[in-house]
């Protein structure tokens, strides 16, 4: 029989989801559910890497649980779990972080970006963080991790500790191999179409959110910045209509240029109607399933209590022997 290979991905609960989160990640973790074991984490503990409100950590971590399940992942196909729930992720971290150089955690571009912007919680967490995911990856014998293209230098690491492990001690880990989106798939600020959608803009107009309710995905995109050519091009020069035919390809699995023919000699006016209402239509079962479970909070609990479980037994596994090399004796 042929094994399936191993996925892993997590995200972290740091708020609503964006449809640029959607399109760059989720969307592609449901394409995989079939053909792969699949392990997708809420890491909450990565989240404490910031600080935050209790009561808006558990907020957010139930909620992105439900936009997972809302999205398409499928619970009895994909483990889906909490990541402070299966404490084999710390106990692991422990022993790689004795086997990482402080030199290869200063040279993360993350941290230090992240260091510059937050120098009152500077906090080693934050220093640390890439071998928490690199604990995360190789506990479940990963062979493939989706992530995006920020995250690159992050998986050098954990192939790095990977190999490292394996070769002091003897063959253990999978050595895993990021799996980055195409760059079809970068969905733009609808406010500044130079940047990346994200829902830490300050203006809310940048951004969809999978949560957002039909009205206001509307106005949204009725307000995006486009130029004043006037013609639905596919072009660089029209970072704005460009983006707004990226989000209507991925949607309709159309291809952009041709979706821009269609409007030969049409306004944007037009434009903008049809790629709203494409929006909302797709986006309105995956709102009405989300709805769904945060009305229905038992049901969720169900499903990570049973992914608890099935990423536990396979955690368990693989650190037992991670123990056992490194010399610690059996209890
Ligand atoms: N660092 C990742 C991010 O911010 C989230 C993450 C944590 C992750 N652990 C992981 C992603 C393991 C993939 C695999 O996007």
């Amino acid at each position: 029989m042929d094994e399936k290979k191993v996925i892993f991905s997590g995200a972290q609960p740091s708020g609503k989801m964006t449809l640029g989160n959607y399109l760059g990640a989720i969307k592609n973790w449901t394409l995989l559910q079939d053909e792969y074991e699949c392990y997708y984490s809420v890491v909450d503990l990565h989240a404490i890497t910031v600080p935050q409100k209790p009561e808006v950590l558990r907020n957010n971590t139930i909620e992105l649980l439900a936009q997972y399940i809302a999205c398409g992942l499928d619970p009895e196909k994909n483990t889906i779990f909490i990541q402070s729930h299966v404490k084999e992720h710390l106990e692991l971290m422990w022993v790689l972080n004795t086997m990482t150089y402080m030199g290869e955690l200063n040279r993360m571009t993350q941290f230090k970006d992240k260091a510059k912007k937050s120098e009152e919680n500077l906090n080693a967490g934050l220093f640390t963080y890439p071998v928490l995911m690199a604990a995360d990856i190789l506990l479940y014998q990963a062979d493939l991790v989706p992530v995006g293209e920020d995250q690159r230098q992050h998986m050098e690491i954990a192939r790095d500790l990977a190999n490292r492990f394996n070769n002091r001690y003897s063959e253990t880990f999978t050595i895993p191999e990021g799996y980055m989106p195409k760059e079809g798939a970068r969905i733009m600020s609808l406010q500044d179409p130079t940047k990346k959608m994200s829902k830490s803009d300050s203006d809310p107009n940048g951004y969809i959110l999978l949560a957002d309710d039909s009205d206001a995905i509307v106005k949204k995109i009725k307000k995006s910045v486009t130029d004043s050519l006037g013609v639905v091009k596919y072009s660089d020069e029209q970072p704005g209509i460009k983006n707004l035919l990226d989000i209507c390809a991925n949607f309709s699995g159309r291809d952009p240029q041709d979706i821009a023919a269609q409007y030969e000699g049409k306004g944007y006016g037009a434009f903008k109607t049809d790629v709203a209402e494409i929006v909302v239509e797709y986006l309105r079962p995956i709102k009405e399933k989300y709805d769904y479970m945060l009305a229905n909070k038992d049901y969720l609990r169900d499903i990570y209590l049973a992914g608890d479980v099935k990423a536990q037994e396979k955690a368990s596994k693989t650190l037992k022997a991670v123990y056992e090399k490194v010399g610690f004796i059996p209890r």
